[in-house]
């Protein structure tokens, strides 16, 4: 959450503020600014709102200057306002901050005894004016921001700019990313090396605890304690074409529709071409080792450990624990001898499941991710990291990264019903060649989007929207009202069908639509028979199943989806598209911002 870039150059830096600033949209949008430093002149330009209009505001109102900070926002203390936007200034100093300072009302009400006063509501202003106070005892810059960076308590990657200074910029990091890029006699930083991909392809990570004093001749990286440390640079392969909508109305859309073709990649990346066995990583992991599974993660990805928990219990006889991360990390649950902890994540910078991992590690048996981002904090802080292989997401709701974590866990899942003497080599190939088929049954499902789209225009007039799955497909709803409420904002709940009947079924009537997943399965006729008891209530059910399903069930029903037939455990992943495609054309219908949906963030590095 927010995004923070830094450039020292040998051009003007407010066009290269804000395109890296672009890149970095998806981390928050509630408003963002810029200050740059000009022949020794500190001075700054913010606007709330997206980055277009901090942009316009620039042409009314340029900056000059080959030195600067920027920022986007997403607000945490106060309220969305150019007030509020960063960089914050506090005399002669400017910060731009991704995190929260914990201790800021202390540090405010010590601020305010001697004498000074805030026009902001937010914690980065305390950081400014601290800084500024300790510039005001006569401390150098780089002294005054060490000295600030002692007082502080909480998450943060912060750059600091000064006036009089037009080759320096302090950056620090602890518990948010940041990153360090390395151009021709040219500086930058990023909130991650996305931002910095036009700019440079060299990288150095900074670690927690790390501060860096970034001239243009190059970055002194000093540990929490001072000392001088060396951290890698490394040479970060990221197509810069990647930020483009390749047609599509939204990014969203066009990731909808990248499904096949990057799963078919994550799949050649395990599986090998023509190969029946998977492969892992590195020394991967043996499963007939591990007693237990705990899978921890978020929103979307939490909801992708709830299905792989179907696969891992099922084909593989592992017990399963999936947790969100946010209440995994404070109730501090024994973790068994024998417990392989799994992290899912798609951008890999998610706060509370990167706690969660750390409160794992020495305790679980190994601490294995999931992640599309293989740079990283959780996939550096595992031991094992799989890579999902999406390639960049923009769209802030997650798509084509929830079916790529499905697959890399199903995947996984298989293998460890391999590893444990469940699953003989015969059986693991037929399995295999299943998984093989997965890239044109995606394209099957995506082949229904007309369909989708009428039922999702219907959709969109309503107020509420139920779902209902049941096993694989349970988790499945969960997806589906996520999607929906997320970038529609209508309200939705999802409930495992045989859950109805206690207690969501007294909100059933004319007006309520109830979405059905349901390929024809084993439990296609208990699902089936939830649904009559919807029907029965007037309910305006919209079916997904597969023809056989629909052949069996359509009486009654307002609206339905035709799936392609699947084998049972390629069902969520299949099922996936219809859920995402009716959230999408709900959008579309009702005119949000589908890729930028309110008050949400992509990368969510605070609690
Ligand atoms: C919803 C969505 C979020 C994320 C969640 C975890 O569409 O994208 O619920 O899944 O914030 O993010 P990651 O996977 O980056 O840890």
């Amino acid at each position: 959450m927010c995004g923070i870039v830094g450039v020292l150059g040998h051009h003007e830096a407010a066009p290269i503020l804000v395109e890296a600033l672009k890149r970095l949209e998806y981390r928050g949008y509630d408003s963002a600014g810029i200050a740059t430093v000009d022949a020794g002149r500190l001075d700054r330009r913010r606007a709330v709102g997206k980055l277009v209009n901090l942009s316009d505001h620039l042409v009314h109102d340029p900056l000059s200057g080959k030195s600067g900070i920027g920022h986007t926002r997403w607000a945490t203390h106060g309220a969305p306002s150019v007030t509020n936007a960063h960089p914050h200034r506090a005399g002669r100093v400017a910060v731009v901050h991704n995190g929260i300072i914990e201790n800021f009302r202390e540090l405010r009400a010590q601020l305010a005894e001697a004498g000074v006063s805030f026009s902001t509501q937010t914690d980065t202003e305390t950081v400014a004016l601290l800084c500024e106070s300790f510039l005001n005892d006569g401390m150098a810059p780089v002294d005054a921001v060490f000295a600030t960076l002692e007082r502080l308590k909480g998450a943060y990657a912060l750059a600091f700019l000064f006036e009089g200074q037009d080759d320096l910029i302090v950056a620090a990091r602890k518990g948010s990313p940041l990153a360090i890029g390395h151009g021709e006699g040219e500086m930058y930083i990023g909130s991650d090396a996305i931002a910095l991909a036009p700019l440079t392809d060299r990288i150095t990570y900074l670690e927690e605890g790390d501060r860096a004093i970034v001239t243009r001749a190059g970055a002194e990286i000093r540990d929490e304690q001072g000392n001088p440390v060396t951290r890698e640079t490394r040479r970060i392969r990221i197509d810069s074409t990647r930020m483009d909508k390749g047609g599509h109305k939204h990014f969203m859309a066009k990731e909808i529709a990248e499904q096949p073709a990057v799963i078919a990649q994550a799949l050649a990346h395990y599986l090998g071409e023509g190969g029946d066995t998977i492969t892992l990583p590195g020394a991967g992991v043996d499963f007939s080792a591990v007693n237990r599974l705990t899978m921890v993660a978020c929103g979307t990805a939490y909801y992708a450990c709830l299905t792989a928990k179907y696969w891992f219990e099922q084909v593989a006889r592992l017990p399963v624990e999936v947790d969100i991360a946010s209440e995994f990390r404070y109730r501090e649950p024994p973790i068994s001898e024998g417990t392989l902890a799994l992290f899912v994540s798609q951008s890999g910078e998610t706060a509370d499941t990167l706690a969660a991992l750390r409160y794992c590690k020495g305790k679980a048996d190994s601490i294995v991710s999931v992640v599309n981002v293989a740079e990283s904090s959780i996939a550096r802080e595992s031991d094992l990291a799989l890579p999902i292989l999406a390639g960049v997401e923009v769209g802030v709701a997650s798509t084509k990264a929830f079916t790529c974590q499905l697959s890399v866990l199903l995947m996984l899942a298989l293998r460890a019903a391999h590893d444990r003497g469940l699953l003989e080599d015969d059986a693991l190939a037929d399995q295999i060649s299943a998984l093989r088929s997965l890239p044109a049954l995606l394209n099957a499902a995506l082949d229904q989007e007309d369909t989708i789209r009428r039922a999702a225009q219907n959709l969109s007039e309503a107020r509420d929207v139920l779902f209902l799955g049941r096993g694989q497909m349970y988790p499945m709803a969960l997806e589906g009202a996520l999607k929906l409420k997320e970038i529609s904002y209508i309200h939705a709940e999802a409930y495992a069908s045989g859950e109805l009947k206690h207690g969501p079924i007294a909100l059933i009537d004319q007006n309520m639509p109830v979405v059905v997943l349901a390929p024809r399965d084993a439990l296609f006729d208990k699902t089936v028979s939830n649904m009559q008891e919807v029907l029965a209530r007037k309910g305006k059910v919209v079916l997904i199943s597969d023809q056989a399903g629909l052949d069996e069930a359509s009486d009654g029903l307002w609206q339905s989806v035709a799936m392609p037939a699947c084998p049972d455990l390629l069902a969520p992943i299949i099922y996936a598209v219809p859920a995402q495609l009716l959230a999408y054309h709900a959008a579309v219908a009702k005119g949000t911002d589908a890729d930028q949906p309110r008050n949400l963030a992509k990368s969510v590095t605070v609690e």
